[in-house]
């Protein structure tokens, strides 16, 4: 039996490090489906027509190289506008999550578009300036030079896109569980999360 689990939320707010904490605890597959965007925006970044690239994408095009940048991530989060990028990466997802034995889906839409019926929806959230500050002291430790009003700009740009959209806004579930990470520690905020999910086991 497929059960599925929803973890939406903007950027840097935990969602992978929280998603990939409860897929391993409960033996569940996980897809970040921000890389389905983030691999679109690569090839869009290669001179590729986005909707061409949505229709076209591979599952092997989500480990390519380079699709953890800043840069990819904007454009990601362009392409991400588009309806019909949108609509032309559902299938995928929702094969993704009615596989047997459990599926961890993290995104922006998991609990309203792509999977409405999951067993679990969590809204996993932050202030915007905790979110940057995680999100520069990982780019910091990558290697990439960068500085924090930067980075904050970028995550104040990437929430008004992502929540203005009008295709499948960032916004919770009704029935989604808001987790707010902001005065968390990452072992308070996965413990709430695999709670939540016992809960409904
Ligand atoms: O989660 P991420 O930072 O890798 O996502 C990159 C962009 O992709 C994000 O700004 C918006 C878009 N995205 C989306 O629209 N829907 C999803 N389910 C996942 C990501």
């Amino acid at each position: 039996m497929s059960f599925t689990v929803a973890i939406d939320g903007p950027a840097a707010a935990g969602k992978g490090t929280i998603s990939k904490a409860v897929a391993a605890h409960f033996g569940f597959a996980h897809l970040d489906t921000g890389l389905l965007y983030r691999a679109v925006a690569k090839r869009v970044l290669g001179g590729e027509d986005a909707v061409a690239a949505a229709r076209d994408l591979k599952a092997g095009d989500l480990d390519a190289p380079g699709l953890r940048t800043p840069e990819v991530a904007q454009v990601a989060s362009r392409v991400a506008v588009e309806a019909e990028v949108r609509s032309s990466l559902v299938d995928f997802q929702r094969a993704f999550a009615a596989r047997s034995g459990g599926a961890v889906l993290d995104g922006r839409d998991i609990g309203t578009v792509i999977c409405p019926e999951a067993a679990v929806k969590l809204f996993v959230t932050a202030s915007p300036e905790v979110r940057a500050e995680r999100r520069y002291r990982e780019l910091t430790e990558a290697g990439h030079k960068t500085d924090f009003a930067n980075v904050l700009d970028d995550v104040k740009a990437r929430d008004e896109r992502d929540r203005s959209r009008a295709t499948a806004p960032l916004k919770p579930a009704d029935d989604a569980l808001t987790i707010d990470t902001s005065n968390m520690s990452i072992d308070e905020a996965v413990a709430a999360a695999i709670g939540a999910v016992q809960a409904r086991r």
